[in-house]
């Protein structure tokens, strides 16, 4: 699922930040352990979130679907001190190998995971977010932006992953899932709170900024 050429996407991903060496150990474990690997982030995406993240420097960053916990952890690099990152995860399975990555990574007392359904689990969140990751169920984009947007401060940012769906978005006889995000896309585009854009990086991310 890449928009680059892979030589190019080599490329990159060589000269690009990679700041954490258990990285590599949850690569190898979510392609030993799981059934779909290709749902991690890696490195270039991730080297992204990082860099993101340090820019932000976020107090609070809420990240919705944890998965192995890649992300939560290339994202927790750019936390303010004292900060935290709250990361949901519906699937325990997936949950438990995230927990084990997060115990043994220096992140870990600032990483809070949660398990459950975070269409349940958002409402009750009582923390105001500076940074928000949301890459959970592709059918929940839009409520995930409904919920969070009120719980993000002015200048928060927030990003969605995979908005490009495999380059599937242009497809003028959309399936199901496809419309799903063509959809979303056109909602952030046209939602005079926030300030976006669409950066194609791997399987397209939003790049939003609460005014
Ligand atoms: C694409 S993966 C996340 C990848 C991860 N952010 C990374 O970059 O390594 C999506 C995850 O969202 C989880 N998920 C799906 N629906 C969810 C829900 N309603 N609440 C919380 N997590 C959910 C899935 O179980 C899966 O682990």
């Amino acid at each position: 699922m890449n928009n680059l050429s892979e030589a190019i996407h080599d490329y990159c991903e060589k000269l690009s930040l990679n700041p954490d060496p258990i990285l590599r150990d949850i690569d190898r474990a979510t392609h030993l352990e799981t059934l779909a690997p290709r749902m991690l982030s890696g490195s270039l995406q991730g080297a992204f979130l990082t860099l993101i993240s340090k820019m932000v420097n976020p107090k609070v960053i809420l990240e919705i679907g944890t998965f192995t916990g890649y992300s939560a952890i290339c994202l927790a690099h750019g936390l303010a001190q004292n900060g935290h990152l709250i990361t949901i995860e519906y699937n325990p399975e997936h949950a438990f190998i995230a927990e084990r990555f997060f115990n043994q990574s220096s992140m870990n007392d600032r990483i809070r995971l949660i398990q459950g359904d975070a269409k349940a689990i958002i409402p009750t969140l009582d923390s105001t977010f500076d940074l928000v990751f949301i890459d959970a169920d592709k059918e929940g984009y839009s409520v995930y932006f409904d919920l969070v947007i009120d719980k993000c401060r002015p200048g928060a940012v927030i990003l969605v992953d995979n908005v490009l769906w495999d380059g599937k978005v242009i497809d003028p006889n959309p399936d199901k899932k496809t419309k799903i995000i063509q959809d979303f896309n056109k909602k952030i585009a046209a939602d005079t709170r926030v300030e976006s854009m669409i950066l194609p990086l791997r399987d397209g991310i939003q790049l939003i900024r609460k005014k």
